[in-house]
């Protein structure tokens, strides 16, 4: 096994063989030996610099219906909110002075989001936060709207691929929702200039190693900035309640190989992985991890925004997600920093 990940660590690609190892074996020493090349290949890039992203939580109407997700528009008991222009921007200056100089825009497809509302949104912080770095993820929209956004300001676009193989996207999503579709989204964003996330839940029903290592060709080709990725955690009301949540440990390892495979990307340390175990997310940082995102939507709100059951922080003000981060990712010898954490060309 230590032999595959200094393999996998000096090619920067992996075959379907080494991640089927890789992702059985029982060696904890030869697993903590993936953690740690992961963790030293990111401190060769980034030091032990861990960047925040401040979420705010726009919208949680959606047209869509994914088969895993909390706020679906068929999930009739979810309480619908939207934030106004003047409750974003103070979410931002809330935000500021703990430090984020990342703003990140999250919501369903709403279609009261218009390219109009939302330029004069995105245009607003431009003018208010210069110095910030504006982050959008708001779904698959036009290549039209997405060029407007960017001229309006935003810098970049988080859309998940969710899974690289087209039937198992068929199998998490209605039929009105095309692969196809998600590509060319993905396509267009890169193309006009946004640095681009995409990523997908670890142990989505259907997932095999098959997909998994689909998902990694996926990245390896189309070069990323950033890569989302966090265990599946299943949502009441939706028909995926009753499905077995993802692994803790497959996440690790694969943030480890992510990290191995795309030595400069920018990988987050997702909420999910911290809503399963208490230490999720400093574990994370510790398998290759760099960027975490908390919470700076207006607390009200927190709850009605459940993308999966038991998420954490909805309770707490931003500034005590601050704080409490803060101590977390100390206990794993990096920092948290005050910076936009553009990725490093
Ligand atoms: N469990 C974990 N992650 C989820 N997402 C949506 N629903 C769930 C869930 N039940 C993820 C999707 C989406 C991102 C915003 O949240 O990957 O792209
Ligand atoms: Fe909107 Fe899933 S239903 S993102």
């Amino acid at each position: 096994m230590k032999t595959i990940v200094d393999t996998i660590a000096a090619t920067r690609d992996i075959t379907l063989e080494q991640l089927q190892t890789v992702l059985s074996a029982t060696d904890t020493a030869a697993v903590d030996y993936l953690y740690a090349r992961a963790l030293e290949t990111c401190r060769s890039v980034y030091g032990n610099a861990v960047f925040m992203r401040g979420l705010i939580e726009v919208s949680n109407h959606c047209k869509n219906d994914c088969l895993y997700c909390g706020i679906r528009r068929s999930h009739a008991s979810v309480h619908r909110y939207r934030l106004s222009e003047e409750q974003v921007l103070e979410c931002c200056a809330t935000g500021y002075r703990l430090g984020f100089r990342t703003f990140v825009l999250q919501g369903g497809e709403d279609g009261w989001f218009s390219d109009t509302v939302l330029c004069h949104m995105v245009q607003a912080i431009r003018n208010a936060y210069p110095d910030c770095a504006i982050t959008l993820s708001l779904g698959e929209r036009s290549r039209e709207s997405y060029r407007q956004l960017f001229e309006a300001g935003a810098n970049r676009y988080l859309l998940r691929h969710e899974t690289a193989n087209a039937a198992h996207y068929a199998s998490l999503h209605p039929a009105e929702m095309s692969f196809d579709n998600r590509m060319r989204c993905l396509q267009d964003l890169k193309e006009i200039g946004y640095q681009v996330g995409c990523g997908f839940m670890v142990g989505s029903p259907g997932q095999t190693v098959e997909t998994l290592f689909e998902d990694l060709q996926f990245i390896r080709r189309f070069e990323p900035q950033m890569v989302g990725i966090g265990p599946f955690i299943p949502a009441s009301g939706t028909p995926f309640e009753n499905e077995k949540a993802g692994s803790v440990e497959t996440t690790l390892r694969l943030l480890a190989i992510i990290r191995l495979l795309h030595p400069r990307v920018l990988l987050p340390a997702t909420t999910a992985l911290g809503t399963l175990h208490p230490r999720g997310r400093e574990r994370g940082i510790l398998a290759g991890a760099n960027v975490v995102m908390p919470n700076l939507s207006p607390k009200d709100h927190r709850k009605d925004y459940a993308l999966y059951d038991n998420k954490l922080c909805t309770g707490d003000e931003a500034a005590e997600c601050r704080v409490c981060l803060d101590r977390r990712i100390r206990t794993t010898g990096s920092q948290l920093v005050v910076d936009r954490g553009d990725f490093r060309e």
